[in-house]
């Protein structure tokens, strides 16, 4: 028996980056994981690594922006796995950098519809087969800037506080019926989002910022993910964790 043995768990995102790394980690450790993107292509090659280690997953193409996407996608997995134990909502884009005073009003509503309403559909879609088990744990994932603001990120910086407001309201709805929800925080993940939304010279910036130096793996920020999704963390309801190297400690770095 390994943590994950007959659970389930759906992961948006899946294609690549921390929710790639978190899917390949819960098939590894026993879980039947439901592999959701919008990125067909990125899915094949995920639910190759899980083949490759011996585990099980399912693909289903899912635009988390559009809510029967989400409720097929829920649809799907108890077809083929009987239940939902874990989801984690983590799909998600950082949009175009601008100013608020340039950011066009469609890029502000496409980043609202995919970081929160497509967080918001998922959890939507998920309880009913949840509260049906009388069990289940959501994790969203928010960032650093859903705690403190970025600039010329502010659709992305709303989108991650308003995540965290949705995860303390999921977890006072839906603690009685067994269900814990939480939020992670993450500062520098290397992934595609930071290697092509940012300038080398910023990321030199977040390191030299970060009091680890660096950013983390995909595989750290995932470890964290199916901790957080474990038994072991069976008290963890309604709050938000930062992994992020001690980005947001404080000011007086010392070298
Ligand atoms: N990388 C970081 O430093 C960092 C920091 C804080 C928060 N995050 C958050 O972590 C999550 C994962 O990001 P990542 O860094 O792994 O980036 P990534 O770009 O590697 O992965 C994001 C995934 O979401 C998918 N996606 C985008 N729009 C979608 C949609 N409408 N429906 C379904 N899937 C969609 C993409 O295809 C991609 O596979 C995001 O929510 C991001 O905001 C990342």
């Amino acid at each position: 028996m390994t943590e994950f043995t007959n659970k389930v768990v759906i992961v948006t995102g899946a294609s690549g980056g921390i929710g790639r790394a978190s899917a390949v980690s819960f098939a590894k450790q026993g879980a039947k994981v439901t592999l959701a993107d919008v990125n067909a292509e990125g899915l094949e090659q995920t639910a190759a690594m899980i083949k490759a280690d011996g585990g099980e997953s399912l693909t289903v193409i899912t635009n988390v922006a559009d809510y029967a996407a989400c409720e097929n996608m829920v649809a799907k997995t108890v077809a083929a796995f009987g239940k939902v134990d874990v989801i984690f909502n983590n799909a998600g884009i950082s949009g175009e950098r601008a100013l608020v005073i340039d950011t066009p009003i469609e890029e502000w509503q496409r980043v609202i519809d995919i970081n929160l309403s497509g967080v918001f559909y998922c959890t939507k879609a998920a309880l009913p087969a949840m509260v049906e088990n009388g069990s289940g744990v959501i994790i969203n994932t928010a960032s650093v800037d859903g705690l403190v603001g970025m600039g010329t990120l502010s659709p992305y910086t709303a989108t991650k506080h308003g995540v965290i407001g949705l995860t303390k309201s999921t977890a006072l709805e839906y603690s009685r019926k067994g269900i814990r929800a939480v939020a992670i925080c993450p500062g520098y993940i290397v992934t595609d989002m930071t290697e092509t939304g940012f300038a080398q010279e910023e990321k030199d910036g977040f390191n030299a910022m970060i009091p680890m130096g660096r950013g983390a793996s995909p595989e750290e920020a995932a470890n964290f993910v199916t901790w957080l999704a474990s038994d072991k963390a069976s008290y963890m309801n309604g709050s938000a964790h930062q992994i992020d190297g001690g980005l947001l400690a404080g000011i007086g770095l010392v070298d």
